[in-house]
């Protein structure tokens, strides 16, 4: 069937999640404000005190568990009446999921999965928040977070960088900026096409035309924003 709906890309981060009570990485209270990536998010660390990474994603996959969906999560879900939306999150929770999303691709891991340590393509859903010690795959291996760690390949990537090439409209919301590949796929976005970036402290990214800089909360910008995207299409 022939889609006449205008395609709409949205880069999302730990800003969208921040009104739900789930912690950004690098605001005040952010994780790596205080805790070093280095002993808790790389196969290093894994290797070396595999127990402490698991108790740092416990912690993190529990307060998920019991967060809820927010207003930025929930108007994004009202653009799919109008448009075809396609969401690529660097979010490692299920709200965008949770809230209704249809479209959504993880670019750094999902938090309620667990993966074979010897066979990545061994992938689980996880029934509670806890992955412990002695969890193992289907070939006997200890089972890991399903997250990209500092270090390791993006394999969402390249999906990603494709549907960011079709986007129509692109929005960034609530994210740094800062993280590689990631923070790069707005360079795809052709030329000509609207960007709106909403986050306190989103900025005129370098060399990139179009775009739109709303310095509001996830909260307050994005609802705003559908509601004007909608009437506009
Ligand atoms: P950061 O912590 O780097 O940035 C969070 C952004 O959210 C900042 O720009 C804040 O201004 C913004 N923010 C805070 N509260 C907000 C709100 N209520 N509404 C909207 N925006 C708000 O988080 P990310 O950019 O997502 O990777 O970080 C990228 C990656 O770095 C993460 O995916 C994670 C981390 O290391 C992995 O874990 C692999």
């Amino acid at each position: 069937m022939w889609c006449l709906m205008k395609k709409i890309v949205v880069l999302t981060g730990a800003g969208i999640s921040a009104e739900s009570g789930i912690q950004t990485f690098r605001d005040g209270d952010g994780l790596w404000k205080k805790y070093r990536f280095e002993d808790l998010a790389t196969p290093e660390a894994w290797n070396r005190d595999p127990e402490l990474v698991l108790e740092f994603y416990n912690w993190r996959r529990k307060k998920v568990w019991e967060a809820e969906p927010n207003a930025g999560h929930r108007a994004l879900v009202k653009l799919e009446q109008k448009f075809d939306v396609q969401i690529i999150t660097q979010n490692v929770d299920d709200l965008h999921e949770r809230a209704g999303s249809k479209n959504v691709l993880h670019l750094h891991g999902e938090l309620k999965k667990a993966r074979s340590t010897v066979d990545p393509n061994l992938v689980y859903e996880l029934k509670t928040w806890e992955l412990k010690m002695g969890d193992k795959c289907e070939k006997g291996s200890q089972l890991r977070p399903h997250i990209v760690w500092f270090g390791e390949p993006v394999p969402m990537i390249e999906p990603a960088k494709n549907i960011v090439s079709k986007a129509d409209i692109f929005l960034i919301i609530g994210t740094s900026m800062v993280v590689y590949p990631a923070a790069s796929l707005v360079i795809y976005v052709l030329p000509d096409k609207p960007k709106y970036y909403i986050d306190p402290k989103a900025f005129p990214v370098g060399g990139i035309s179009n775009l739109n800089v709303i310095k509001k909360t996830a909260g307050d910008g994005v609802p705003e924003l559908v509601e004007q995207l909608m009437k506009g299409s």
